[in-house]
């Protein structure tokens, strides 16, 4: 049986956790392959808004498994509150969620590292979100890190406690002013490791993956971040520090390449950024500012402000290609409801001339995008539910995106709730 992927196509935050809860009911297994609690996915249903780091977005439906593959990076003290938010929903996590041996820890001083080495950046900081994600991947390459199954081990806390001493060695190094309890981050620490022994199951998850698939479950590989922030192919060094397109997908679960189905690809009807790093379209104006507001576009880990601008097909296009995306959704389009026009960028002035591809770099004193301006639509979308509902407009504009990155758009999210989702194409 193939796994699907679903994956952000921009810098994240597209709405990668709203679909995976609606197309979980299809699904028997539901894993996360890379990052960590820098993530934030959203769901909304029922009334309530939940906002997950580390746990798949699968997590509410009864009969699903939630695997946290070995390409994701935890911090337990995170996790732990993540599984505390769940209690008063009778979630039986011990037989919905595992966790795999070969994930890595995020240790209290990898946090503190993040904070250290951003503080040293001063203006040039990446603008991370401060959860330890650089650092912790960092030791899982140079071949130090702390892995799930070694909390099983008897000797662990000697492993700790020499990787910590590193840690506190090259913090002051970086000679910046940073005020920590390292008695009570490690108190915290300890507590939430033995918490989470308690309440989740660990496995071997790709013995685990390889059963499920000769067994004919379906499997969702759910992605965090977006292509843009993709260690590789994103835009460096701005970005995460892990493989967020399709290949990392191989790698975090251990799923062979020929094992791949259907990749779905996210994207917002425009584009947004948190973090430093360059934006060709970001838009300083009363019309990025409407985005935000009626986007609530602020970060769902950080609460930073997200910052907007108009969609780059430009980018988009590279996205579906390095990922090889089959369908896409395109969410938010109710956000853009009321604007006179709209416009999105179908290529770029790059060193003088015009191109059509990502270059090496995308920053604003070498990329100025071309717009393709397009008519807007005045209707409120959040109450339709039917695809024969959209205005005129509105489809126009999927089918100039559609016929640009040679890509069918399957679902067009409306709202944040799990029933504004339309679906194109027969489920
Ligand atoms: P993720 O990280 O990709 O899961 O996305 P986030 O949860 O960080 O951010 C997406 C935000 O948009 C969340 O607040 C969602 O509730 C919200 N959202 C998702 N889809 C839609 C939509 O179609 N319309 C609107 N207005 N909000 C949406
Ligand atoms: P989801 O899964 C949006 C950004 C940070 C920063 C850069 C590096 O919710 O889409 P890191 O903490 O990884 O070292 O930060 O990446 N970033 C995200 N932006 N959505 C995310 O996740 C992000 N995860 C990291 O803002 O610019
Ligand atoms: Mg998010």
């Amino acid at each position: 049986m193939a796994i699907d992927l679903l994956l952000g196509l921009q810098w994240g935050d597209e709405g990668k956790g709203k679909i995976v809860d609606v197309l979980t009911k299809k699904y028997d297994i539901i894993a996360r392959f890379q990052g960590g609690p820098n993530a934030g996915h959203t769901l909304e249903f029922e009334g309530i808004k939940h906002v997950l780091h580390t746990i798949p977005s699968g997590i509410f439906h009864p009969k699903a498994i939630n695997l946290v593959g070995n390409g994701v990076v935890i911090d337990p003290v995170i996790f732990k509150q993540e599984l505390e938010n769940l209690k008063p929903f009778d979630i039986n996590v011990r037989e919905s969620l595992l966790v795999s041996r070969k994930a890595h820890l995020i240790l209290p001083t990898h946090r503190l590292l993040d904070a250290a080495s951003e503080m040293a950046k001063g203006k040039a900081k990446i603008g991370s979100t401060l959860k330890g994600i650089g650092p912790t991947y960092m030791d899982k390459t140079g071949r130090n890190g702390i892995r799930i199954g070694d909390i099983e081990l008897s000797t662990w806390k000697e492993k700790y406690a020499l990787l910590r001493d590193k840690h506190l060695a090259m913090i002051d190094n970086l000679k910046v002013s940073l005020e920590f309890s390292i008695e009570d981050l490690e108190a915290a620490f300890f507590d939430a490791v033995a918490y989470l022994k308690a309440a989740v199951s660990f496995v071997d998850s790709e013995e685990y993956l390889r059963v499920a698939q000769q067994n004919k479950q379906h499997i969702l590989a759910e992605g965090a971040q977006g292509s843009l922030l993709d260690i590789d192919f994103g835009t460096y060094p701005f970005v995460t520090s892990s493989n967020t397109t399709a290949a990392g997908a191989c790698t975090g679960l251990g799923i062979a390449p020929n094992r791949i189905g259907e990749v779905f690809g996210i994207f917002k009807a425009y584009t947004t950024r948190v973090g430093s790093g360059p934006f060709p379209t970001e838009l300083f104006d009363e019309v990025g500012e409407t985005m935000g507001r009626v986007g609530h576009e602020f970060g769902a880990t950080t609460g930073r402000a997200r910052r907007c601008g108009w969609l780059d097909l430009v980018a988009l296009k590279y996205a579906v290609e390095i990922n090889g995306v089959t369908q896409l959704m395109m969410m938010k389009g109710d956000v853009l409801s009321g604007f006179d026009e709209l416009k999105v960028c179908t290529a770029y002035t790059y060193q003088g001339k015009t191109i059509e591809h990502l270059p090496y770099s995308l920053n604003a004193d070498e990329v100025t995008p071309q717009y393709t301006t397009l008519p807007g639509w005045k209707e409120d979308l959040t109450r339709m539910r039917n695809a024969n509902e959209l205005p005129k407009t509105f489809n126009e504009y999927v089918a100039f995106i559609e016929d640009f990155v040679q890509t069918p758009i399957s679902i067009v999210s409306v709202g944040p709730d799990r029933s504004q989702t339309i679906f194109r194409s027969p489920e």
